[in-house]
């Protein structure tokens, strides 16, 4: 059997790593997965259970009481948090407001990264994170380090969290949270958020999906397999 190729997309908050994740997935038929996304389910979790962060056994426990599962439709990735569809509530500020927190605890980036290296195990993927050419996938082929200007970033989000509705977020407390976001996760003491010595820049800013997709595109076609 071919062994199976791993993408690696990181990079700072909303800086389109998912639309390129899932682009790429979609053209190449690999599977997306958005460690991101299990990050914030965790965090949803231990906020409505009160989960106190400063004992490692309440951490534990809680971990072990966590079972997250991706359900792809379309290439949108889809996370259920112990059965429960909960892909629209991890985008809102409750949980966006704690995720930094909770995801630069060791023993939840244990249990998330062990997971996520399962589900590359004999598969094509392409993951987007923030350690994932580093620490989850430092051997993967291809690996991306996306990157944006900061308020662009913020306008995306923005726009985002309108079409889902959420008209309470002003676009400050946006810009706000990225920045918070940006220093938590290049500042933490597990795994911060650092180019892998490999991984190749894409600054989007001024690039439409379409640039982008090509430009990837380039870089992963040498690790496809001839037909
Ligand atoms: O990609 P995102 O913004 O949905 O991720 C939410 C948070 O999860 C982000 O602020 C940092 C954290 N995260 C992480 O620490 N490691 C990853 N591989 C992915 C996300």
């Amino acid at each position: 059997m071919k062994k199976n190729l791993v993408i690696a997309i990181d990079g700072y908050s909303s800086c389109g790593k998912s639309t390129l994740a899932k682009a790429l997935a979609k053209k190449l038929g690999f599977i997306y997965i958005d460690s991101g996304a299990m990050y914030r389910a965790v965090t949803l979790f231990f906020i409505r259970n009160h989960v106190d962060m400063s004992s490692d056994a309440a951490v534990e426990d809680a971990l072990q009481h966590i079972e997250l599962n991706f359900h792809s439709r379309d290439y949108e990735s889809h996370i259920t948090l112990n059965g429960e569809e909960v892909s629209d509530e991890i985008r809102l500020m409750p949980v966006s407001e704690n995720v930094s927190e909770i995801s630069a605890n060791k023993l939840v980036r244990h249990e998330m990264v062990k997971q996520q290296q399962r589900m590359g195990k004999s598969k094509n993927i392409v993951m987007d994170g923030r350690d994932i050419g580093t620490t989850v996938y430092p051997h993967a082929p291809v690996k991306f380090f996306m990157t944006a200007d900061p308020k662009i970033r913020a306008e995306r989000r923005f726009k985002e969290l309108e079409s889902k509705g959420n008209n309470t977020t002003t676009l400050e407390e946006v810009f706000e949270n990225l920045a918070h976001r940006d220093y938590a996760d290049t500042t933490r003491k597990e795994s911060p958020l650092v180019r892998a010595e490999d991984a190749i820049i894409l600054d989007n800013t001024d690039l439409t999906q379409a640039e982008q997709l090509d430009f990837a595109l380039e870089h992963v076609k040498p690790f496809l397999p001839h037909p």
